[in-house]
């Protein structure tokens, strides 16, 4: 079966995309990337790509500073590259509603934070701050309105006593690099649509195919 083809838009480290590039790595796995696009320069994650053998774009809205022409660069790239789902990893930029029409249910993204709870920027120090005991991470479609869309995969990270955002950070990481692939692979092979902006899973296989940790427990429960 062709493999579904993937572009990870970056601004930074990419560590999120790395994960994405080794899971495309396994031979049966059913998605490639086929191009890494970033707006920024000294995004290191540009590095880990090329160092992977994925070919690049720097598509720096600097030179593009008007939202359209910089859409319009990146559609050009996405589009040369036959790219048919978009995967947002540390991507900084907001795209605008347009764009967000034009890649409708093919546009997935992650959040540091268990969605809709601690949208936008600084969630760690959100998530510290209101006292939660719980937190995680959260694979979704993308739309108009920021951290929003129907949702995929999460996991979820205890917030321990003594964290401070550097170390919550580094814990909910672990469990953004499990999740992301997984949301990947689970579109790749069709499982997933998009009902009532809700995401339905195919269970034929699997129903609790798209938790991460709590999924252990309730087979261990069973
Ligand atoms: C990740 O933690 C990702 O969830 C977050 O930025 C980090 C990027 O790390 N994204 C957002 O906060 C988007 N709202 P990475 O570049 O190593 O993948």
């Amino acid at each position: 079966m062709a493999r579904l083809k993937v572009a990870v838009l970056i601004s930074g480290r990419g560590s999120n995309m790395g994960a994405l590039i080794d899971a495309c790595a396994v031979p049966d796995f059913p998605a490639e990337i086929v191009l890494v696009v970033s707006n920024r320069a000294d995004a290191a994650g540009l590095e880990t790509a090329k160092a992977a053998g994925v070919p690049t774009a720097l598509i720096g809205h600097r030179d593009d500073p008007d939202r359209a022409s910089f859409e319009a660069a990146l559609n050009a790239a996405l589009d040369a590259a036959g790219v048919e789902l978009v995967c947002l990893a540390g991507f900084m930029r907001l795209l605008t509603a347009d764009f967000v029409r034009r890649w409708h249910d093919r546009l997935i993204n992650i959040h540091p934070s268990l969605l809709p709870a601690f949208k936008g920027l600084h969630t760690h120090e959100q998530v510290l701050s209101a006292g939660v005991r719980i937190t995680g991470c959260t694979v979704h479609f993308v739309r108009a309105e920021m951290d929003d869309g129907p949702i995929i995969v999460q996991a979820a990270v205890p917030v321990l006593p003594d964290d401070d955002a550097e170390r919550l950070a580094a814990r909910v990481l672990r469990v953004e690099h499990q999740c992301y692939p997984l949301a990947l692979r689970l579109i790749a092979e069709g499982r997933v649509r998009v009902e009532n902006e809700r995401v339905i899973l195919d269970a034929s296989g699997d129903g609790l195919a798209s938790l991460v940790n709590p999924a252990a427990g309730i087979r261990a429960a069973k």
